[in-house]
């Protein structure tokens, strides 16, 4: 997960280069640099530390170049540190190279080039790529290339510059996310469509082992037996300014506040006669053939797979394995033609997720990815696409693109339920009359959104805090832990509440901040007995509970209430205060909420 970019035309490349890269700083930020031909050099600078260092090394630095590759990474191989940060530079100083991935043969690649002369400086998996670019080069470049593919095993982005070539630069990537921006007169490579968005919104969407030739004139692609390959353009039709902060502090709230509008957006074009009506072709006599569904993902994708499962199950019947991506393409699951797999991802290119869909289809089975992004790896390899239209998602702490997933497996589940013959058009009218007002019952949690803000500044010196639910609030509470710790740094552990007993109510001592999930009317007064257990051992608590519940009252210390709805679309409305809680706790910490420690938005490497 780090971001490419990369130029050539007859614009100063310095600001090009370094513009892009702050747009795809989301995607690691550990260190950042870029390398440029300025007349006979190939002139690399690069540092240590986010972007802001890189731009103020250059201001001491007179460029004037019309062709470059920039970097911003999220460290995998070797520590951040200006040695280790890209680009980097083959031993005679003729080939530079950025790369998002991992050569996962570096080693054997690394002691064969020493055996040949090769001197190396860092420790990362990179720098062989541009020493082999090198070993290979005799004057093309493109020969170069497609002979270091033959020996490099791994995923990868690559951007390549030769020192002696200054009317092209190349490309090409295996797994990594990488687009070609197509301009007049000058042409541009990305590891996302937003670092150049600015300048074309005529893309190529290259596929794995499509290798581009960018000249100002022109692009070419090729494939590794060097056939020339013609490519569609791909017209981006979204605004520059959905992938601007619009005025928030911090891209995180700006997404927060976006639900309400992205929720309706991913519902209301869905619902015809009050029933779903879905870009899938997964007919009743296909879901027929389906004997078991997987949904398979990662992080918050993966809570949002939970809820999924909790919903088909309940409403069409289907039985449904919720499994985490990197678990799922290693454990030879049981997946063949009758498997319907449900691949979850904002990004769409999130390299476990994206190996999950592989696995399932070389195994036979159907597929369907909920997927944000347009066009991502995830949505071109899959059978079947329904796209969260949340807009571009910035922040790392995933938001709208959450509750958007939902939205869709919503959508999903009662398409289902009708076609498997489990759903009547009433229940169906019911339901989705529910879930067309969700957005306006959203947007009343975030009108009293002081309210958490003032709970949070009470806790954010917590060193430990439990989330507490059963059912989907226990999937729910799985997500309001992750958006804890992934911004404000506090340990945080999500319980199925029925389960604390067995050994973890251990934890729970004077003082510690327990965040109980209260809104499903059937697991109500066990769940109550719950936060009296904690209550008894000294808990502090604070209970999400729907409008009207003032039992909760009476064993909570702090309740926030979420509107009323139907208990089975709850959790886009309790996942709200809890995403609040942590922008809030993150904020009073100090931490940067936007670009979290350690962390990259999209995590394209395994
Ligand atoms: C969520 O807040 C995290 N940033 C992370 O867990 C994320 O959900 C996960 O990496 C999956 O990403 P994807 O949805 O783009 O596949």
């Amino acid at each position: 997960m780090c971001g490419i970019v990369g130029y050539i035309g007859d614009k100063n490349v310095v600001p090009i280069l370094l513009g892009g890269l702050n747009k795809l700083e989301y995607r690691g930020y550990d260190s950042a640099g870029i390398a440029v031909l300025d007349g006979e050099r190939l002139n690399v600078i690069k540092c240590k530390g986010r972007l802001s260092v890189l731009e103020d090394r250059l201001k001491s630095e007179v460029i004037f170049s019309t062709m470059g590759i920039g970097h911003t990474r999220w460290a995998t191989h070797g520590e951040p540190s200006d040695v280790n940060s890209h680009p980097h530079l083959s031993t005679s100083g003729q080939i530079a190279v950025v790369h998002n991935g991992i050569i996962e043969n570096y080693l054997s690649l690394k002691e064969f080039l020493q055996s040949k002369g090769f001197v190396f400086l860092s420790d990362t998996d990179t720098e062989v790529v541009a020493q082999l670019v090198e070993y290979y080069y005799q004057g093309d470049l493109l020969d170069a290339v497609i002979k270091v593919l033959g020996r490099v095993e791994g995923s990868y982005a690559l951007g390549v510059i030769c020192k002696d070539n200054p009317e092209e630069f190349l490309a090409v990537r295996k797994d990594s996310p990488l687009i070609v921006g197509i301009g007049d007169g000058e042409n541009f490579i990305a590891s996302d469509i937003p670092a150049i968005l600015e300048y074309t919104r005529d893309v190529y969407l290259l596929n794995d082992n499509e290798i581009v030739v960018l000249r100002k004139d022109g692009v070419k692609i090729y494939d590794t037996d060097k056939e020339e390959i013609n490519k569609e353009v791909f017209h981006v039709d979204w605004d520059v300014s959905s992938a601007e902060k619009g005025g928030y502090e911090h891209f995180m709230m700006k997404e927060i506040c976006e639900q309400p509008k992205v929720i309706k957006d991913t519902i209301n074009p869905r619902i015809k006669n009050s029933e779903p009506e879905l870009e899938i072709n997964l007919r009743k006599e296909d879901l027929n053939k389906i004997e078991k569904i997987f949904i398979v993902a990662c992080g918050t994708a993966y809570h949002a797979g939970m809820v999924g499962k909790y919903l088909i199950e309940k409403l069409a019947r289907i039985p449904v394995e919720v499994d985490i991506a990197s678990e799922f393409r290693y454990r030879n699951p049981v997946v063949d033609q009758k498997t319907l797999v449900i691949i979850v991802s904002q990004s769409g290119e999130t390299a476990d997720t994206l190996a999950a869909l592989r696995e399932a289809k070389r195994r036979g089975a159907r597929t369907v990815s909920i997927v944000n992004v347009v066009g991502s790896s995830i949505a071109r390899e899959s059978e079947n696409v329904l796209y969260t239209w949340a807009g571009p998602e910035i922040a790392v702490a995933s938001t709208k693109a959450y509750t958007t997933q939902l939205a869709a497996f919503y959508l999903l589940a009662v398409d289902f339920a009708l076609k498997k013959g489990q759903m009547s058009e009433e229940e169906s009218k019911s339901i989705i009359g529910h879930l067309r007002q969700l957005p306006e019952k959203v947007e009343a949690i975030l009108e009293h959104m002081e309210k958490i803000q003032y709970f949070a500044a009470q806790h954010y010196n917590a060193k430990d805090i439990f989330f507490l639910g059963r059912g989907l609030d226990y999937t729910v509470a799985l997500e309001g832990s992750l958006k804890l710790k992934e911004i404000s740094y506090i340990h945080s552990e999500a319980y199925a509440a029925g389960e604390l007993k067995h050994g973890t109510i251990a934890l729970i001592e004077k003082g510690t901040l327990v965040i109980a999930l209260a809104t499903q009317e059937h697991l109500f007064d066990k769940m109550l007995s719950n936060i009296k257990e904690v209550k008894a051992r000294g808990a502090v608590v604070l209970a999400v509970a729907q409008e009207g519940n003032t039992e909760i009252e009476k064993a909570a210390d702090f309740v926030l209430y979420t509107p009323n709805t139907d208990e089975l679309l709850s959790s886009i409305l309790t996942v709200i205060p809890l995403q609040l809680f942590a922008y809030y706790v993150a904020v009073e910490k100090g931490c940067d909420v936007d670009k979290p420690r350690n962390l990259a938005k999209s995590v394209t490497v395994e």
